[in-house]
């Protein structure tokens, strides 16, 4: 098993290359599914779950060229959709990765058939899947669900009217994708206005789909009989971009984050400028400073373009560093305090009441061996270590591989000792 050292207490100064975002490419990746052709994807990241996607989509007969880096650019891969010769994503595929989900509206829309396992609980919430199903029936499909999978099938999808009760990222996604290809026109109310979602719309309307409202919380698609292949570049990743301003909160120092998309996160600079980081933007670009010691303030998770849930665990760290008292809500998914006792252990004062987290800023954590949940309570836990005196040690590491490009080489290169190291378990 690998585990990640840290030495804690030094600060951080370079340049951080930031990557293409994973909940960015999972839904491109899908869209391929949409089109029969050779599509190009680029900017790709290297993780764990772009693997796996790309695993679930040659199951269903679609190949791939070896991935390619592009210096300076991220990977790049071209898919080939042409033949679509299963409609199944098994359980052992869903079980490790939900968004595999995403496979359900295209492949439907553009087969007539789909069968995927349901997901299932996960460690930060009952994440369920019923707007999605919802949405396609009331687009036409017929749903079955039968020994834990659920059978969709249309012979075309008609357009629907669509309320989200909350708005759904992969459920806005899922239902643009299938719309996309649908008779008539579909609208989507409460929609998920995330960047990812656009950059997704984006992709479509280059592939020939008819989309209004992207960004907004209403969106119009009219249905098109065909899409086509399209070459298409990943957005960065805003959540690996607020995890390294947030890096340099933990350990102090500077670094200048390349690629990064600041307009993404308003919500957070405003609030890590708030608690006392200097951050400059320029173009693509972000420089950020820790001075002194960071203030206490409060925090809500919400929709976009409110505080994300991913950047929730990461910023706890940071108050649990700081002066004063802060309340962390976590509205979106109702068990994502899984971090609290991991960094109690490092000496943190953190009590969880419902949905809250009260955190009281002590002077310094110190080292000790933790445990790494799920992945952005594991990005947590490395910020964590940054902080502590001593030596950190995280153990469950692949987590941090399902949505952290290179994220202890990116840290090293930039002053940080932190090192992967393989480790025998006692059992
Ligand atoms: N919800 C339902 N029913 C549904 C769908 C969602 O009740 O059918 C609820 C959820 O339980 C949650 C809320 O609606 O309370 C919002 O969940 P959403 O559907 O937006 O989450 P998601 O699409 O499953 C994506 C990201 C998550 C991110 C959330 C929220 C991807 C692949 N995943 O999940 O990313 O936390 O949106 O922004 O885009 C991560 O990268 O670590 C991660 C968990």
């Amino acid at each position: 098993m690998e585990q990640l050292v840290i030495e804690g207490g030094h600060s951080l100064k370079g340049v951080i290359r930031i990557s293409g975002a994973k909940n960015a490419a999972l839904p491109a990746l899908a869209a391929t599914l949409l089109a029969g052709g050779e599509f190009e994807i680029r900017n790709l990241p290297e993780l764990r779950d772009i693997r796996t996607f790309l695993s679930l989509l040659e199951g269903l007969g679609v190949t791939n060229s070896p991935e390619a880096q592009e210096p300076g650019k991220g990977r790049r891969v071209v898919l080939n959709t042409i033949s679509i010769s299963n409609h199944e994503a098994a359980y052992d595929l869903v079980r490790t990765m939900r968004a595999s989900v995403l496979i359900l509206g295209p492949l439907l829309a553009r087969t007539g058939a789909a069968r995927i396992s349901l997901p299932g609980g996960c460690a930060i919430g009952a994440r369920p899947i019923d707007f999605h199903l919802k949405g396609l029936e009331h687009m036409g499909a017929r749903l079955t669900l039968k020994a834990g999978y659920v059978e969709a099938k249309a012979s075309r999808l008609t357009g629907a009217e669509i309320y989200f009760d909350v708005p759904s990222v992969t459920g806005t996604e899922n239902l643009m994708m299938a719309a996309s290809l649908a008779r008539g026109k579909t609208t989507l109310k409460n929609a998920a206005r995330e960047p990812e979602v656009a950059a997704l719309g984006q992709m479509l309307q280059a592939m020939g789909a008819r989309i209004q409202g992207l960004g907004s919380s209403v969106i119009e698609i009219e249905g098109v009989k065909e899409l086509k292949p399209v070459s298409w570049d990943i957005i960065p990743d805003r959540i690996e971009t607020g995890t390294y301003l947030m890096a340099a909160g933990a350990a102090g120092g500077e670094l200048r984050l390349q690629n990064a998309c600041p307009e993404y996160l308003e919500a957070v600079i405003a609030k890590l400028r708030e608690i006392g980081l200097e951050i400059e933007s320029k173009g693509q670009e972000l420089w950020v400073r820790r001075k002194r010691r960071l203030k206490s303030a409060d925090v809500t998770t919400l929709p976009y373009p409110g505080f994300p849930t991913d950047l929730q665990a990461q910023f706890m760290l940071l108050m649990a560093i700081s002066e004063g008292l802060s309340v962390i809500t976590e509205t979106i998914f109702e068990n994502r305090f899984m971090h609290v006792p991991e960094l109690n252990r490092l000496g943190a004062d953190i009590r969880v009441d419902g949905r809250s987290a009260i955190v009281r800023g002590v002077k310094e954590l110190t080292a000790a061996p933790v445990m790494a949940t799920d992945l952005r309570a594991s990005a947590c836990l490395v910020l964590a270590g940054l902080a502590a005196k001593g030596k950190t040690t995280i153990s469950r590491i692949y987590h941090l591989d399902r949505g952290y490009e290179h994220m202890e080489k990116k840290l090293a290169g930039a002053g940080a000792r932190i090192q992967r190291i393989r480790a025998e378990m006692p059992y």
